[in-house]
């Protein structure tokens, strides 16, 4: 059987308190919509529609961005979840199938809860998904069971006090055939407490036709919904737990899981050590068997089996660390291939370069890549030795084997096993020394005098 996704997320997101649309808001670095999306995939949708409103431009650029095929639609005016059903109808003309109605703002539906719902729903009209609240005060619809038929699902603002004691909640989450649920959504009235078009409604609509209508139970956890920043937070505390017990299970050492902070997308290897206080951005590869000491902050690198990372290293976008590099305390390296075994342990900054086997980078050492205008490549071969505090201004190529006296500032490409050597030279004055200190004592005395 074909399914549709429909993901609503038109809604203002009031409690937000913010510019951004609230679907757009990020949790582990992407898009609250995006791990909604990917959620949904699990069920291999043949089409995808986004139900948008508030800042539906925003939404539609950031759909575009996750899924080119995805379809977003606008509604208007936000009359409701029925209403906001109803405004797929054109996207979908022509497909016939089941809809799987998802919501933009609960992105931890986990692909068993949707697979439990497409398999009940082959004995069923319509399958709602539902949960049992530990909160028996949540202002959740309540699901009305018979068995397991469920009669009918009643918003809490329109509940009597015996409903309201259900813990039985409506997740929001249904699927149907598509032509049954657009005919059953041309049912639904708005006379209720809000004044909308509830989806809820299509429960009784449904009933009425003698239709077989049953609710799957999740658990609560995954119907989490976020509709204000402490949500949002909660909501990534929930995503960053997951994670790191993924990680934990697939043979990666956290030493103190809790301060690692993971993006949606990050991979890492088995035997891989992480210690504490390290921060990944999106689109992290480590390997197998690599240690990221304490304080480090990766984000668009890839790292190779066997290095060693920090602590307090920061890899930037576009770094990539062949196997057995050690990268040491306060080095920053952006767009740049470090090939293997090659050592840049201390206080530098490393961008549009490519460092040959084995070289080894002495402390402070700077590519010096920008002009103010135009970015510039530091090319070093293999078994070089740049020594601490060089310069290496771009463009710039040293050969295989070469060399650079400490405090250097290269501006000239130096050929292979050649020794540059570019500072003034040293010139010592004996004696020196202790008549400017005399000087400037006797100066001391008398501006204490003074
Ligand atoms: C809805 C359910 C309620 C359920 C709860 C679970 C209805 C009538 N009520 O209530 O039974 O317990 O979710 O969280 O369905 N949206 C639109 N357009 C609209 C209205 C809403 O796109 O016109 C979207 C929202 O952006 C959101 C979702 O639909 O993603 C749910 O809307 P919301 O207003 O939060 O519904 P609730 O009142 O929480
Ligand atoms: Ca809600």
């Amino acid at each position: 059987m074909d399914t549709a996704l429909v993901i609503l997320a038109a809604g203002k997101g009031t409690r937000m308190n913010s510019d951004l649309p609230k679907v757009l808001h990020p949790i582990a670095q992407a898009p609250m919509l995006a791990h909604a999306m990917r959620a949904g995939a699990a069920i291999d949708p043949v089409r995808t529609v986004i139900v948008a409103g508030h800042g539906a431009d925003q939404v539609r650029a950031a759909v575009q961005e996750i899924d080119e095929d995805a379809v977003v639609v606008l509604q208007r005016e936000q009359n409701g979840t029925a209403h906001a059903v109803d405004q797929t109808r054109d996207a979908l003309a022509g497909f016939s199938g089941d809809i799987m109605v998802l919501y933009g703002d609960t992105p931890f539906i986990t692909a068993g809860t949707l697979s439990a719902m497409t398999e009940a729903r082959e004995h069923h009209d319509l399958v709602v998904l539902g949960f049992d609240t530990a909160d028996i005060a949540a202002r959740y619809g309540r699901l009305v069971l018979e068995g397991d038929k469920l009669l009918r699902i009643v918003e809490y603002k329109d509940a009597t006090d015996q409903e309201r004691a259900i813990s039985l909640c409506n997740s929001g989450l249904l699927v149907c055939n598509s032509d049954t649920l657009f005919e059953l959504i041309a049912e639904v009235g708005n006379e209720n407490a809000s004044g909308e078009y509830y989806l809820t409604d299509i429960v009784e609509h449904a009933n009425v036709r003698g239709l077989s209508v049953t609710a799957v139970k999740c658990d609560e956890a995954e119907t989490l919904g976020v509709n204000s920043r402490a949500d949002l937070a909660a909501a990534d505390a929930v995503f960053q737990t997951r994670a790191r017990n993924s990680l934990l299970e697939d043979g990666v050492t956290l030493l103190a899981p809790e301060t690692v902070y993971l993006a949606y997308d990050t991979v890492i290897g088995r035997d891989s050590v992480i210690e504490p206080n390290v921060v990944f951005g999106p689109d992290v590869t480590i390997e197998s068997s690599v240690t990221i000491r304490a304080f480090s902050h990766l984000e668009g690198c890839h790292v190779s089996r066997g290095a060693t990372i920090g602590p307090f290293a920061r890899l930037r976008p576009g770094a990539e660390l062949a196997e057995n590099t050690h990268i040491g305390n306060f080095v920053e390296i952006k767009q740049a291939n470090i090939a293997e075994g090659a050592k840049i342990n201390h206080l530098s900054y490393i961008g549009d370069a490519d460092i040959g086997e084995k070289t080894n980078i002495g402390a402070g050492t700077i590519t010096c890549n920008y002009d103010g205008v135009m970015k510039h490549r530091t090319v070093i071969g293999a078994n070089a030795f740049i020594g601490s505090d060089t310069m290496l201004v771009a463009p710039v190529t040293l050969g295989d084997g070469a060399m650079t006296a400490s405090g250097s500032v290269i501006t000239k490409d130096v050929e292979a096993e050649a020794m540059a050597v570019a500072r003034a030279r040293q010139v010592n004055k004996p004696g020196f020394a202790r008549k400017l200190f005399e000087i400037l004592k006797a100066r001391k005395a008398q501006q204490g005098k003074g």
